[in-house]
């Protein structure tokens, strides 16, 4: 194989591995961001929502519960989740992409019931207790979200409403009915508070400015092999080839007369003057021995 086309396919090779290693390496560094950027963004709307419903239960639902009948049970007005879920459902009028769910097994309301993403979610912090959040990527339907999660204990207190259906207030039993949210068991997680951010948007970008980067890389690389390809043949194939012609013509004692010159000032001038030598070394002990 020549020279050239060696040299060619060794600088094709490495070109085209620096290219891709470098179109990774900034997916890589955009995936990281849309990441970390996604992160600060459920974390601040977790934060919104667990302010919202804090306010509820220390500011507002006290003085409800003072106006209220006993016996009366009003969600909208006393439960927390409630609050949280409408709170949300204004939210998301806005922010469609996002998703919060307080994603339970058995939900007394059908809104809140966990898909078979939550259940992953629902399932680990179940297993492992001591385990106080998670997050992390997740892809949900073919799209790619990050998300954010704490869990919800059940304790005994909660066992009033969500215990036996035979025992629960008639107020929640009217309102939700006696077949779901109940007969739940204490010192379980039965739930957990989840939120999606969408990273689809964001990954599909940085791989289509990968892709962009290694296309352009790749044109580069060929107008740099053009330009390697032409360098060559000009300045090393062709004055080797004249000086191949050459040497092979002394050897045979052929046009001895005519100088051996390149226009370079590099090695192969050097090589063109050894061979000029020769031509007048041979030339000479021809004569001597012609005569
Ligand atoms: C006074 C009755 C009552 C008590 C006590 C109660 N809940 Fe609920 N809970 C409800 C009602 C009513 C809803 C439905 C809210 C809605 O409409 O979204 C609900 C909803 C929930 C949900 C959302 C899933 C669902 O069932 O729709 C979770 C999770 C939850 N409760 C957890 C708890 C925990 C944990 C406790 C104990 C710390 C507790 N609840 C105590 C009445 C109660």
């Amino acid at each position: 194989m020549s020279i050239r086309i060696r040299f060619m396919i060794l600088i094709g090779i490495l070109s085209l591995l620096a290219i891709v290693g470098i179109a990774a390496g900034s997916y890589k560094l955009s995936a990281d961001n849309a990441i970390t950027e996604a992160k600060a963004k459920g974390q601040l709307v977790f934060d919104f929502l667990h302010s919202s419903r804090l306010y509820f239960k220390t500011s507002q639902r006290p003085q409800i519960m003072g106006l209220i009948d006993e016996g009366e049970f009003i969600p909208e007005l006393m439960s927390g989740f409630t609050l949280t879920r409408g709170v949300w459902g204004e939210f998301q009028k806005e922010n469609s992409e996002y998703l919060f769910k307080q994603a339970t097994i058995d939900p007394l309301h059908p809104d809140n019931k966990a898909d078979k993403y939550d259940m992953i979610i629902i399932d680990k912090f179940d297993q492992n207790q001591d385990l106080e959040e998670d997050e992390g990527t997740i892809d949900k339907n073919g799209l790619e979200y990050y998300y954010y999660a704490e869990p919800i204990f059940i304790g005994e207190s909660c066992l009033r409403c969500h215990g036996d259906p035979a025992k629960a207030p008639e107020e929640i039993t009217d309102l939700y009915g006696t077949e779901n949210g109940y007969n739940w068991q204490a010192g379980t997680v039965a739930a957990a508070y989840v939120v999606y951010v969408p990273l689809h948007e964001a990954l599909a970008k940085a791989r289509k400015a990968s892709i962009n980067l290694i296309v352009i890389g790749a044109a580069g690389i060929l107008v740099l092999m053009l330009a390697i390809w032409i360098f060559f043949s000009q300045y090393v194939i062709k004055p080797i080839s004249m000086l191949e012609k050459r040497a092979t013509e002394i050897s045979l004692g052929k046009n001895l007369r005519e100088p051996v010159t390149t226009s370079s000032k590099d090695e192969i001038s050097s090589l063109a003057r050894a061979v000029d030598r020769l031509r007048i070394s041979v030339e000479k002990m021809l004569q001597r021995f012609n005569k």
